[in-house]
């Protein structure tokens, strides 16, 4: 199995993962074999990225850390606390609110009781259901990298639920930016960015006076956007202005963000992800944050194609837990396995979107 942009996708190839459309229909199911009319379909329903069974991936397996199940019902949660008009609108009573906030603790007690379950496991984006899907998407995605770091950083399960609320609920005040702001497809201009930014601000409204949600998730909530410079948003704050749990959420939003495909942008190589932040560390980011996430995710997520310091071309097969850069790769040419931890003089050059 491995990931593939849908326009480098050879008709006739399986796929590997279900395909859900903007509503979160399955649009298409695990095995289906691709015709040109499905990619068509496809392609009108924003999908830019596939899983697929072919011949170059055979032996490449994904045991994601949170099921399949278990982040579309989350995605799925989030999708209609977001079409909530009661919400958009300011018309829901106290209750509705706090009703809201119970079921998304649930959600994200159950992401940790998966995280505590599956403890060797490294984690690694899988949705596939389009740009249109990202806010969800997103704010699951940020709430289980936030709990792996917390967990892996040494928080208690207390403080993990309090670090998934904030985490889950810190862009809640974008249902009030204006939707051809939210989902434009080219860069924002200074008023939309301006606009954009005070998503801060209506998140605060809308979760001011909620007596189930702890300070510690608002804190994440309203300080989200700050860097340790003081360069970030709404006021600046510096180093130790902004708390732990705030810095990892900080760190996870950047992160998802750029490994994920937006309205605007395509997904970019978690390498390159990682070097990015890397460069907005310590200065912007949280050095032991920064560790804490290379520690669990996969820099190179089994299904890589990747360009080695010898020329060859390979693929990732598996990671080595203590080593995210030297994963075990499947060499293209003659099949030959590489432990990168045996090899090495060995480095991976680049990351590779489709063979040269
Ligand atoms: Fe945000």
């Amino acid at each position: 199995m491995r990931l593939i942009n849908i326009n480098d996708v050879e008709i006739g190839s399986v796929i590997a993962k279900p395909v859900y459309d903007s509503k979160l229909s399955l649009l298409i199911n695990r095995g289906t074999v691709l015709s040109e009319m499905l990619v068509k379909k496809l392609i009108q329903a924003d999908i830019r990225h596939l899983y697929i069974d072919d011949e170059l991936s055979k032996g490449v397996e994904l045991d994601p850390m949170i099921s399949d199940e278990i982040k579309l019902q989350a995605i799925v949660s989030m999708k209609s606390i977001y079409d909530s008009q009661t919400i958009k609108h300011d018309k829901n009573t106290e209750e509705v609110r706090e009703g809201t906030i119970k079921e998304l603790k649930d959600i994200v007690d159950d992401i940790i009781t998966e995280i505590y379950a599956k403890n060797e496991h490294k984690y690694y984006s899988t949705e596939l259901m389009g740009a249109e899907m990202y806010h969800y998407n997103h704010a699951v995605e940020v709430m289980i990298l936030s709990l792996l770091i917390g967990k892996r950083m040494g928080l208690d399960r207390e403080k993990l639920l309090k670090l998934g609320m904030g985490a889950i609920l810190a862009d809640i005040g974008k249902v009030k930016v204006p939707s051809e702001i939210l989902n434009k497809k080219g860069k924002l201009d200074v008023e939309e960015f301006e606009e954009m930014k005070r998503h801060v601000d209506y998140s605060y409204h809308i979760l001011k006076d909620l007596v189930s949600l702890s300070s510690l998730s608002r804190q994440i909530v309203l300080l989200h956007h700050e860097k340790l410079d003081g360069s970030g948003y709404p006021n600046g704050f510096v180093g130790d202005q902004i708390p732990l749990l705030v810095r990892i959420v900080t760190m996870c939003d950047i992160f998802s963000a750029i490994v994920s495909d937006r309205t605007y942008n395509n997904r970019i190589s978690v390498d390159t992800a990682i070097e990015i932040l890397r460069s907005a560390t310590p200065s912007k980011l949280d050095q032991d944050v920064f560790l804490a996430l290379m520690q669990v995710i996969d820099v190179y997520p089994p299904g890589t194609l990747v360009e080695l310091s010898n020329e060859k071309i390979a693929i990732v097969i598996s990671n080595n837990p203590n080593s995210p850069t030297r994963p075990v790769l499947k060499q293209i040419d003659n099949g030959a396995q590489i432990d990168m931890l045996q090899e090495l003089t060995l480095f991976i050059k680049k990351v590779l979107s489709r063979l040269p």
